[in-house]
């Protein structure tokens, strides 16, 4: 496999490929995660909750994201490293920059940032600053506290076309890729269809051009609850690069996510 970039991943979706993406924190899950042909890493916020142990997302540092940048970066040859920018990180211009620079830095070909229409002119900035961009729709674990909780989002017609319109501002400002993360089935297809950049989907359904997944629910190693739209991989394969193996094939074949996995 040769190295996946920004431009990979926009020809797959193209070529009507399906991109397999998953959250890793460290050099060594992320070196096998490489081998097994992942085709992105996330260094996610989520590892507030996963190594940290928080109960949500919203303590993380831009140190913290820029460690596990730096130890992923060292442990892969070819996967795309996607790095999150944490909360409260991007809320200036020159904030957004300043953090920016730091996770490129570290290792990432990308950073995510969570948030629609308000996020427009941050994305033109950074994109006019060469970092490449990935939006984040939905359920957007950085704004739990204005959800209220952990909470399917875009149900009601209103939000569902906000969402779609968010979308489209945001690759009109310049993402090259987009999360959906916990959202119908059916509003995550309309906005996969509307456009032209790779949407990659978690608690999505199948209709998105790839999947992500918190490695510690791909692997079943979460302590607490383990989410209705994830599997556990290694339960079915017993090592782990066979497990990440066996996700993509499932991805790629359509059959993961299964629509029990799925929000209507
Ligand atoms: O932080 C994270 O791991 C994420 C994924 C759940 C998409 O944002």
């Amino acid at each position: 496999m040769s190295r996946i970039t920004v431009s990979t991943l926009q020809q797959m979706k193209d070529a009507g490929e399906k991109i397999s993406t998953i959250t890793a924190y460290d050099a060594s899950f992320a070196r096998q995660f490489d081998n097994a042909g992942i085709h992105a890493i996330l260094i996610g916020d989520s590892l507030g909750m996963v190594l940290q142990g928080e109960s949500d997302t919203l303590p993380v540092s831009v140190d913290d994201i820029c460690y596990h940048t730096r130890c992923v970066r060292n442990g892969v040859n070819n996967t795309l490293v996607l790095s999150d920018l944490p909360f409260m990180s991007y809320a200036t211009p020159e904030q957004t920059y300043a953090n920016a620079a730091k996770l490129m830095q570290a290792g990432a070909n990308m950073v995510k940032l969570e948030g629609g229409a308000w996020l427009y002119e941050t994305v033109r900035g950074l994109v006019d600053r060469s970092v490449p961009v990935c939006g984040h729709l939905g359920l957007t674990p950085q704004s739990v506290n204005v959800f209220g909780g952990f909470k399917v989002q875009g149900r009601n017609s209103k939000k569902a076309e906000e969402m779609i319109d968010h979308a489209k501002g945001l690759e009109a400002a310049g993402i090259q890729l987009l999360v959906l993360e916990c959202i119908p089935t059916e509003l995550a297809k309309a906005i996969t269809d509307a456009v032209s950049i790779p949407v990659i989907g978690i608690g999505a359904g199948n209709v998105t051009d790839g999947q992500i997944l918190v490695m510690h629910d791909a692997l079943g190693i979460s302590y607490g609850k383990v989410p209705k739209f994830s599997r556990n991989f290694l339960a079915e394969t017993g090592n782990i690069e066979d497990a990440i193996k066996l996700y993509i094939k499932d991805v790629n074949s359509g059959t993961f996510p299964a629509p029990e996995h799925g929000f209507s």
